[in-house]
């Protein structure tokens, strides 16, 4: 029997192609470019066709998301600061009700209070955070997981 290849939309918000030179102490040395290859790495093993956007706008984000209804089995998203603010992107995905789960590099629940509450998460499975890049190594073995059970 013919394994479906899934497709996964990898969504991140603003800032983070900054990474690698915006808050060592906190991000550590990794860029986004790092991040993707390694996503890549881990997607071949797991049959899944990656799409990567980043996006500094909360608007653009939120067209991606709508353009992903009948295109992607599942979302991987860090939607960065647009986490604790944005319910335009937490009722997108609910629009769309493709499964997604929610990565942080940091641990927000460890940071400022203000990163305690994420909005986006309520329209997630789950979420992973605190782990550095493998937050999102986790996040899409564990999509990968959810999709194909
Ligand atoms: C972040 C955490 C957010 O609070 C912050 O605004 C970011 C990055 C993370 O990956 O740790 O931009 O999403």
């Amino acid at each position: 029997m013919e394994v479906k290849r899934l497709n996964i939309l990898v969504i991140n918000g603003p800032n983070l192609n900054l990474l690698g030179s915006r808050e060592k102490n906190i991000y550590g040395d990794v860029t986004l470019a790092d991040i993707e290859k390694e996503l890549i790495k881990l997607a071949v093993e797991l049959n899944i066709n990656l799409t990567f956007i980043q996006s500094n706008n909360e608007g653009t984000i939120i067209d991606n998301i709508q353009a992903s209804k009948n295109k992607y089995d599942g979302i991987l998203i860090n939607p960065a600061a647009y986490t604790h603010t944005s319910i335009a992107i937490m009722d997108a995905l609910s629009a769309v009700q493709i499964p997604t789960v929610e990565v942080h590099l940091s641990n927000i629940h460890t940071r400022e209070e203000f990163r305690h509450n994420s909005f986006i998460v309520r329209s997630c499975i789950g979420q992973i955070c605190g782990f550095g890049k493998n937050s999102y190594l986790l996040g899409l073995r564990a999509l990968d997981n959810y999709i194909s059970r």
